[in-house]
């Protein structure tokens, strides 16, 4: 059988890791497929510049600037999208979409902003949009929630989900690394996004949570009703009295399921030490999966980085390879869910959220000051779990002394957490503004 022919768009990290582990693993990778898998164009804005880390001594691939003309070339069957971002990304696709063509991308970004736009094309059209890699780079995750788990009622998915910011904050607590020099290791090595306040204020995150919602609960993908909180306005104070509490601190990215609605959030979250999950580090993603059914499940591997990112690309120009002739209506949907079976289930806004917290301020030591505050947290129904008062320390000024208190309370609404923290913020006796920050047991 002739081989599949692919045209490349950007060969950055992934375009380049893909053509390169596609090249060393081609023979077995065709054994699997059935038939070959040949990249035969990349368009590229430099191809100059690509041409010099292109390993191909055969001369079988064609370089070009003109993306165009890749997404319009008759020869090709796929179209691997490997540039990111919204705007070209999206109108390269759609053309192809149009020319009949089969996608693959590992970008989250599109899929979470223009999902429902780009997933309607296609089941017009009788194409498929394949996009492993674009959640958790190399772990199988979509595969596994759109096909393995099918039994179940997913209940909730909570994920390290952005390889970047564990390896930041892995760098910081274990190295003792600044926030600045991490995040430019992690961009040396190829983890972070092209823009990658995307990576440290949660976006990337939120974008694949997004994508996880709508496959494990059957709803459009909604990246605009998403809470997206990053890591830069997370104090090393708060990791260290995390990890004296039994704790650790890690951007998780949640979906759940709840008689209101679903949430879907991203953000930091103190988690018990002892879960496996707590243990991740680096740029290593993790996501645990709560089926009805199965009960807990945890995948675990690399989440960024060129190679392990191909190995997804690569699995998806496989599946396509073995299923494209498979009659359309009979293949797994692109959400999991049959397009005109979605619901219309409402993801919840952050203050309908149910969490508990674990909360820092800084107040005058004196008599009366922890009784105010907790009449104020049973005044709004909220219980404390376990409250920390470290050692007395005089203020900046050197006459009052002063003390940290940390408060851990139970599961609440995040209505009441906010309620709680503006009434005990308005308290003579506090010094700071109140740090919060949300906890899950995910037991
Ligand atoms: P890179 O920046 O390394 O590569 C992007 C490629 O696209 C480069 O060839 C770049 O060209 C080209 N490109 C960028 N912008 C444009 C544009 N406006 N017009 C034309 N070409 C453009 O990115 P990555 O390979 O890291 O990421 C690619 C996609 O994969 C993104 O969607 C990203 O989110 C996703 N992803 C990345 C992972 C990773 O670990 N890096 C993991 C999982 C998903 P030039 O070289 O000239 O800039
Ligand atoms: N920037 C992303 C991360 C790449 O750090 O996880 C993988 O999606």
């Amino acid at each position: 059988m002739e081989p599949i022919k692919v045209g490349l768009l950007g060969f950055g990290t992934v375009g380049s890791g893909t053509f390169n582990v596609l090249r060393r693993n081609q023979e077995e990778i065709g054994r699997r497929a059935g038939r070959g898998i040949e990249i035969t164009r990349i368009a590229v804005r430099n191809p100059a510049k690509a041409q010099k880390v292109l390993v191909d001594p055969l001369r079988t691939v064609t370089l070009t600037s003109d993306f165009t003309s890749v997404v319009n070339d008759p020869s090709l069957d796929i179209i691997a999208e490997m540039i990111g971002g919204t705007n070209i990304a999206r109108e390269l696709v759609l053309q192809a979409i149009q020319n009949g063509k089969h996608i693959v991308t590992a970008n989250k970004a599109l899929l979470a902003v223009h999902g429902t736009e780009i997933f309607e094309a296609a089941r017009a059209r009788g194409v498929i949009v394949a996009f492993e890699a674009a959640v958790a780079g190399g772990i199988p995750i979509i595969k596994a929630l759109r096909e393995g788990l099918t039994a179940n009622r997913i209940q909730y998915i909570a994920g390290i989900i952005n390889g970047t910011t564990n390896f930041i904050l892995s760098e910081m607590c274990e190295r003792g690394l600044d926030f600045a020099t991490a995040l430019a290791d992690a961009q040396r090595l190829g983890y972070a996004e092209a823009d990658p306040s995307f990576d440290i204020e949660g976006v990337d995150a939120a974008h694949k949570a997004t994508i996880m919602a709508a496959i494990a609960f059957g709803v459009p993908v909604q990246f605009d009703r998403a809470y997206v909180e990053g890591i830069t306005q997370l104090h090393t104070l708060d990791i260290r009295y995390a990890e004296e509490l039994g704790y650790r601190i890690k951007l998780l990215g949640i979906v759940r399921r709840t008689i209101q609605g679903i949430e879907l959030r991203v953000h930091p979250t103190l988690i018990p030490a002892k879960r496996l999950i707590a243990n991740v580090q680096g740029a290593m993603n993790a996501v645990l999966v709560y089926g009805d059914a199965v009960g807990a499940t945890l995948y675990y591997g690399k989440g960024a980085g060129a190679e392990p990112t191909a190995s997804a690309v690569i699995a998806d120009l496989v599946d396509i390879a073995r299923l494209h002739t498979v009659d359309p209506n009979n293949r797994v949907p692109h959400l999991a869910f049959q397009p005109d079976r979605l619901a219309s289930t409402p993801i919840l806004p952050i203050d309908e959220i149910t969490s508990s917290y674990y909360l820092r301020l800084r107040v005058v030591d004196q008599i009366g000051v922890l009784s105010d505050i907790t009449r104020i947290l049973a005044a709004l129904d909220v219980s404390i779990d376990a409250l920390l008062q470290k050692e007395s320390e005089f203020s900046d000024k050197g006459q009052i002394s002063e003390t940290i208190i940390i408060l851990i309370t139970h599961e609440t609404l995040e209505k009441n957490i906010n309620e709680v923290i503006s009434r005990i913020e308005a308290l003579s006796t506090v010094r700071s503004s109140v740090t919060r920050l949300r906890m899950e047991a995910l037991n």
